[in-house]
């Protein structure tokens, strides 16, 4: 008989949460047992799961018993709480939040990238940034062919990666403003809806956005170099859940469109949508509920001999966020990797 898993989500009701509800149910992942975590606040709500209606639970530690892989997409400081006691109780957890990324025993993974990396873990696997799994699945396979010197990327965010409060409330902001009232952010610094503005996160002292060097630090984490060279802005913009990059890439020879269209359409994760005629190229829209990255409008930069320009879209949601951490656990299981090496019980 083959093996099953009990998986626990932390921050089910969240918009990553229930994506990774719909993806467990959807991928046929090897369930045993599903175990819905929350805040205090949602004990009481059930969320429905293949027919049957599951109870929230408040996270505490005794939730971890028996539980084998934790997804775990309830903020930083949440995740900096449990995560640890999950690893003690024997869970490998898969961290959505960017408390783990950057130590150095914590693997970052992207399974169309490194999927190598998580073979390291110590108990906990950093699923990364959005918009950097977004632009490693579509760099990684140029990367291979011919090396990236440098990157210059502006991002255009949607609502979702500020989570559901956020999305809810750029809906209500536009129908506010389409009936002549004004809009109110309350999860959003500014009003977003028939807005944007730059990236909301905490400014460094060179004046660039957390966001931005999570772009410049998590890339070179996954793609294993410290030698690209990377700049970015990042801007969050009035769209639900999928975020979207112009993407300025630097190689180190000349990369001609041709092949990067051809290596693109045949590599795993990603798919080519170009269409000059129509001028039709990838939309959030478009990109909204699939779990490929769009690519298209791939150009020689006339500004540079080894230049590429390029344009993609991918779901924030789900291979932004709760694909990729599914696909992590996916990879533990086929693996046989789930047993933290570090700790012993
Ligand atoms: P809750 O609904 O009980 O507040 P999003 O990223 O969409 O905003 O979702 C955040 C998720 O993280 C929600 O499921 C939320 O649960 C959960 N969460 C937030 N704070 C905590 C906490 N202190 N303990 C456990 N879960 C939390």
């Amino acid at each position: 008989m083959s093996k099953s898993y009990n998986v626990a989500i932390l921050g089910a009701t969240g918009a990553v949460g229930t994506e990774l509800l719909e993806l467990l149910a959807n991928r046929n992942f090897p369930l045993a047992n599903l175990k819905l975590l929350a805040s205090e606040r949602s004990v009481g709500r059930t969320l429905s799961f293949k027919g049957e209606n599951l109870p929230i639970e408040a996270v505490s530690d005794r939730a971890f018993d028996g539980i084998d892989i934790v997804l775990a997409s309830a903020g930083g400081s949440t995740s900096k709480t449990w995560a640890g006691k999950a690893v003690e109780k024997g869970a490998v957890v898969i961290d959505n939040s960017s408390a783990f990324r950057m130590k150095e025993e914590v693997p970052l993974v992207v399974p169309e990238v490194n999927p190598q990396a998580a073979a390291h873990h110590q108990g906990i696997i950093a699923n990364p940034n959005c918009t950097t799994i977004l632009l490693s699945v579509a760099l990684w396979p140029l990367h291979q062919v011919r090396p990236i010197k440098r990157l210059v990327v502006a991002t255009y965010q949607s609502a979702s990666g500020a989570g559901a409060k956020a999305m809810a409330e750029v809906q209500t902001q536009s129908s506010a403003i389409l009936s002549g009232q004004p809009a109110v952010a309350e999860v959003l610094p500014y009003p977003l809806a028939f807005n944007l503005f730059p990236h909301n996160s905490p400014l460094n002292e060179q004046g660039y956005c957390e966001e931005e060097m999570k772009m410049v630090n998590e890339t070179r984490k996954i793609f294993g170099t410290q030698q690209i060279r990377i700049t970015a802005t990042c801007v969050r913009v009035p769209v639900l859940r999928a975020h979207s990059e112009a993407v300025n890439i630097e190689f180190e020879v000349p990369f001609s469109p041709e092949e990067a269209r051809e290596i693109i359409s045949r590599s795993p994760g990603v798919k080519l949508i170009e269409d000059w005629q129509a001028n039709h190229f990838p939309m959030p829209i478009e990109a909204t509920g699939r779990d490929e990255v769009l690519v298209g409008r791939i150009r020689q930069d006339i500004s540079h001999p080894c230049g590429l320009e390029l344009w993609l879209c991918g779901d924030q949601i789900r291979k932004g966020a709760a694909l990729n951490a599914v696909q992590i656990a996916e990879l533990l299981v086929e693996k046989n990797l789930l047993k933290p090496l570090a700790i012993s019980h």
